[in-house]
């Protein structure tokens, strides 16, 4: 039975990772572990950056964004000296097995952490949903409520002057956050790395909802690394009736108070870690599907082809 535990952040923070840091401390040491902190990712884990997590450092952590232990991205870590040092580090403080908060590519340090035999269990931490096997990522739903306060106070302003806003939101090559955003913000345009983005096609709905549906305003929500926004707001003030704007969301999605959804996931998905580390099982992930917490081998999930969004952009269609 394995008696310490180490837990580490890595890649883009969001929020929910501290209740996550939180549930993995608690309930491994309600169930007898010794639990460390290792600060900054795989950089601190490299450079031997531990400390041990009480019941009290991880107080009054749950409501704060962001993340009490940093994070940071090493891509050196897929360099197998790297590893090793790390692994050295974690020895001399007799941690065993490692919870790690992050995206597919903090995943894919854990699954070589296991196979160097260091058990390691990754939590789905970044605001993307962009890792398929689970049905949501920590952060999703707290950086879907931020663009929805954003949209609907950029609603306001361009009723008031006929305008068209194009607002650019996070999630890295996943369409998620903007395909959500526009249901829930009754956008009119939405873009994607899966619907495309044809220029002419937009400026042609665009110059419709202003002469034919008469709308005193429009809204774009497009995912980030499509076109440049500002680029795109000139051509909608020369090609349409709006006079376009373009903003930029950026890192404001990826801070804030984690909703109550992201909390209660990252506890339930911090408690399943403890228990599967505990029980000698590494090499795995943390889902929910279907409303269940359930795990899935790391090497399947980052293979996995991601999941057709048909059934919201068809619901997203039919709303407008
Ligand atoms: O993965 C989270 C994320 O916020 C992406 O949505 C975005 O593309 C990227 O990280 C930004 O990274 P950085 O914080 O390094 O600029």
């Amino acid at each position: 039975m394995i008696k310490r535990i180490g837990i580490l952040t890595s890649g883009g923070d969001s929020p929910g990772m501290n209740a996550a840091i939180r549930a993995v401390t608690r309930v491994g040491i309600n169930s007898g572990l010794e639990v460390f902190g290792i600060y900054n990712g795989y950089k601190g884990m490299t450079e031997g950056y531990i400390e041990p997590l009480t019941r009290d450092s991880v107080s009054q952590i749950s409501n704060r964004g962001g993340t009490i232990l940093g994070s940071a991205r090493l891509p050196e870590f897929k360099d197998v000296a790297v590893r090793e040092k790390a692994i050295k580090q974690l020895k001399k403080r007799g941690i065993e097995a490692v919870v790690v908060i992050g995206g597919d590519g903090s995943y894919r340090g854990a699954l070589s952490l296991t196979q160097m035999g260091i058990n390691c269990i990754g939590l789905p931490g970044t605001i993307d949903n962009d890792i398929t096997c689970t049905d949501y990522t920590i952060g999703f739903y707290t950086a879907l409520q931020t663009i929805v306060e954003a949209v609907d106070k950029l609603r306001d302003t361009s009723n008031s002057h006929h305008r068209c806003s194009i607002i650019e939101v996070m999630g890295n090559r996943c369409g998620d956050l903007a395909l959500y955003a526009g249901i829930t913000c009754g956008a009119d345009i939405v873009i994607t790395k899966d619907t495309g983005f044809n220029e002419a096609d937009v400026l042609d709905r665009l110059r419709e909802l202003d002469t034919i549906r008469k709308k005193k305003h429009a809204i774009v929500i497009i995912s980030e690394k499509i076109t440049d926004v500002d680029e795109f707001a000139k051509k909608v003030s020369l090609n349409t009736g709006f006079s376009g704007r373009a903003t930029v969301l950026g890192h404001i999605q990826r801070g804030g108070s984690p909703c109550p959804f992201d909390r209660l996931l990252a506890s339930q998905m911090g408690e399943k870690a403890v228990d599967l580390l505990m029980q000698g099982i590494g090499g795995q992930c943390v889902c929910i599907r279907d409303n269940k917490i359930v795990s899935y081998p790391i090497e399947k999930a980052l293979k996995m082809p991601s999941d057709s969004r048909k059934p919201l952009t068809n619901l997203f269609e039919r709303l407008i």
